[in-house]
């Protein structure tokens, strides 16, 4: 059988004949026949708008491959900035690279003082920890002007550096800020989770310490949120980036993008609504509701997941690791209850809605010490690798800029009327 399609013109009995390739034809084939007929495909679900070699996403099969490595053999050997390094790079790091990639990153976390007092402090006290992250890393491209130039590709690298090893100080700092709390610097000697659990918990200790079941765990959760394909904030940072804007307006605008509850937003969402579902007897009446369309099992469901998706059985496994030296939190044993009934229930069956990678993320968060609102945060400092590994692709990929069509469906030509004569 031909690895093809054929398009066929009814108005004009043309057709053509599309090979398959990689899973995708070739759109161009379609353009040349039907000029002026718009593939109409809101939230692009049909619409492959790039080749990619950084990750593999196979929903029906519930799989994740970074540069071709399962995210389970990735998340039991490997390290976050050994991932990022990956997923940058397309091929895990030497000792020697790895050391100083490590190095590097460890020795660019600091942010201008300034900016820090000046910009970040400006905020409201009560701003919103994620608001402040795109914001600040947005401004941060008015600090580092020589970003702009893309297309030397060391400069890109070192940009890139910037950002992986800023990100956590920024985020941390927005926390702090929040809460009252007087700043704390990076920790040279730290590995890149603990120095960020440092910059978010260290009060008065002269040195940071942790479980190191704390930091694995936090490493855990970075390295499965690094990178997922073309979702809605990668692609708003090869949208943006298709333009030629610097990386840190790139990042802030995936960022923002993020920043949404369907979107990275949905882990805080789930704590909400294990916090109203509050015990065992509400659970049947919440899942009642959520058949009835009155409101959605946060945590479940996902776009291209059809199946249980692998990064959620990761994060499960690593909660109880957590709870070990935090103590169990109340909410899991919903949490349990809750995936238990759903999954026997034929409403999320027939839909192949199964739990998404946030489901278990905030338990862990909450129980880290992190507050809520900066889950979201924790989020952007992960996937912040995999937006830049993206907008190195699409800059070598010489693509053009972005630029979709619609279908017009607005009124005809029509003659303006002045203001005096409009009833
Ligand atoms: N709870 C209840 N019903 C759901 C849920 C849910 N969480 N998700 C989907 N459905 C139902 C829909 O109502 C629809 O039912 P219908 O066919 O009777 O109309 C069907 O399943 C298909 O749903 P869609 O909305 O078409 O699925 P879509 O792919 O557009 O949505 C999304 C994916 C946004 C993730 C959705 O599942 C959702 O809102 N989940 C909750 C939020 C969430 O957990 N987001 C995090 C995603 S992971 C991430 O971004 C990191």
């Amino acid at each position: 059988m031909p690895e093809s399609i054929t398009i066929t013109d009814n108005r004009t009995g043309e057709s053509i004949e599309v090979p398959i390739v990689d899973g995708g034809v070739d759109a161009a084939a379609w353009r040349k026949l039907l000029p002026n007929v718009w593939f109409l495909d809101p939230s692009f679900s049909t619409t492959a708008a790039t080749t990619s070699a950084v990750s593999e996403v196979d929903g029906e099969n519930g799989i994740l491959r970074y540069r071709g490595y399962p995210i389970e053999q990735l998340a039991e050997h490997s390290t976050f900035l050994e991932v990022a390094y990956l997923l940058l790079h397309g091929e895990l790091p030497t000792p020697g690279e790895y050391d100083k990639w490590v190095y590097d990153i460890t020795h660019h976390t600091f942010i201008h003082e300034r900016f820090r007092k000046r910009f970040m402090e400006s905020f409201l006290h009560d701003a919103h920890p994620m608001g402040m992250f795109v914001s600040t890393i947005a401004a941060l491209s008015t600090f580092y002007p020589e970003a702009k130039d893309i297309d030397d590709s060391q400069n890109r690298m070192h940009q890139i550096v910037r950002l992986i090893a800023k990100v956590p100080t920024v985020a941390a700092a927005g926390s702090r800020f929040n809460s009252g709390l007087p700043f704390v610097y990076p920790d040279n000697n730290l590995d890149f989770a603990t120095n960020f659990l440092s910059m978010m918990f260290k009060i008065a200790e002269p040195t940071y310490e942790c479980d190191p079941a704390m930091s694995r765990a936090l490493d855990l959760l970075l390295i499965t949120h690094a990178d997922h394909g073309q979702n809605c904030s990668t692609s708003t940072a090869r949208v943006v980036g298709s333009a030629h804007t610097d990386p840190y307006s790139v990042i802030a605008a995936a960022a923002c993008s993020l920043y949404g509850p369907r979107h990275g937003g949905a882990n805080q969402a789930v704590m909400e609504m294990l916090y109203e579902i509050g015990s065992y007897e509400n659970i049947d009446p919440f899942i009642k509701a959520v058949k009835a369309g009155e409101t959605r099992l946060m945590g479940f469901g996902h776009r291209v997941y059809k199946n249980y998706d692998p990064r959620a059985r990761i994060i499960k496994d690593a909660a109880y690791d957590v709870f070990e030296v935090t103590g169990s939190n109340p909410l899991l044993d919903i949490a349990l209850k809750l995936e238990e009934v759903a999954l026997g229930d034929d409403y999320f069956v027939s839909r192949r809605l199964y739990p998404n990678v946030d489901f278990y993320s905030g338990l862990i968060y909450q129980s880290m010490g992190f507050p809520t609102d900066m889950f979201t945060v924790l989020f952007a400092i992960a996937r912040t690798a995999g937006w830049l590994a993206h907008w190195v692709e699409l800059l070598e990929q010489d693509s053009r800029i972005a630029r979709p069509r619609q279908v017009y469906t607005g009124s005809t030509e029509r003659t303006y009327t002045p203001i005096t004569e409009r009833s």
